[in-house]
């Protein structure tokens, strides 16, 4: 699936179809003011599938938040690279994140963690445990449907999702050690993405 996934973005355009000129809608901006809010001013933050780094990481940037930013497409890498070079990029999967445990104050994935399989969505969240200091924050836009390895030609390549509905990915963040703090249902285009904000109460 990985390499379906990385092929896909390396050919299609998905900043020109997606990310020139996105803006943080404000639904989105209050998610973040409250991970602020509880992170505080000073905190280092992971972001898994970073893509081009904007609009995201280069608001958690301006926010004044050290970043590490991972994404499996080279081509991504590069911009993120050169649209925020004040972070750490690295090309690699999800799991090859080299970051010790108890270490981050928060983890952050925007519309990535549905690109690998969905039996492998509690063993990531359960490594994000991990990694998150007691009481660390995640903030994930996850799907909210159904899709079983679905492969579809999506802008020009082919790519490939696997998730579960909301509430099963809620349950599942829940059971790695979370406590949910806030979801936000987003209805964009032809998307339904969940936003999801919530603590680690497991501590190590
Ligand atoms: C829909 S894009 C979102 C990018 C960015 N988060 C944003 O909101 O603009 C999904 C990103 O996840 C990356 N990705 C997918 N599977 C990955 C994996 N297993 N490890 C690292 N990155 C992955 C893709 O290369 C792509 O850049």
């Amino acid at each position: 699936m990985r390499e379906e996934v990385k092929e896909g973005y390396e050919n299609a355009d998905y900043e020109g179809l997606y990310r020139d000129g996105r803006e943080i809608r404000s639904e989105e901006k209050d998610l973040f003011q409250d991970l602020f809010d509880y992170i505080g001013d000073s905190a280092q933050i992971l972001d898994l599938g970073c893509g081009t780094g904007l609009p995201f990481d280069r608001y958690l940037i301006e926010n004044g938040y050290d970043l590490i930013g991972i994404d499996i497409a080279e081509k991504h890498v590069e911009k993120a690279r050169e649209n925020i070079p004040e972070a750490e990029i690295i090309q690699g999967d999800f799991f090859e994140v080299d970051v010790a445990n108890s270490s981050l104050d928060a983890v952050v994935s925007f519309y990535a963690i549905f690109h690998i399989p969905r039996e492998e969505h509690r063993k990531l969240f359960e490594q994000i445990n991990e990694w998150l200091k007691p009481e660390g924050y995640i903030l994930v836009t996850v799907a909210s449907t159904v899709m079983e390895d679905l492969k579809e030609s999506w802008n020009g390549a082919e790519i490939k999702w696997s998730s579960f509905e909301g509430s099963k990915t809620l349950e599942i963040i829940e059971k790695s050690g979370f406590e949910i703090v806030r979801t936000y249902e987003e209805d964009w285009r032809d998307e339904d993405h969940l936003w999801v904000l919530a603590r680690k109460i497991k501590s190590d």
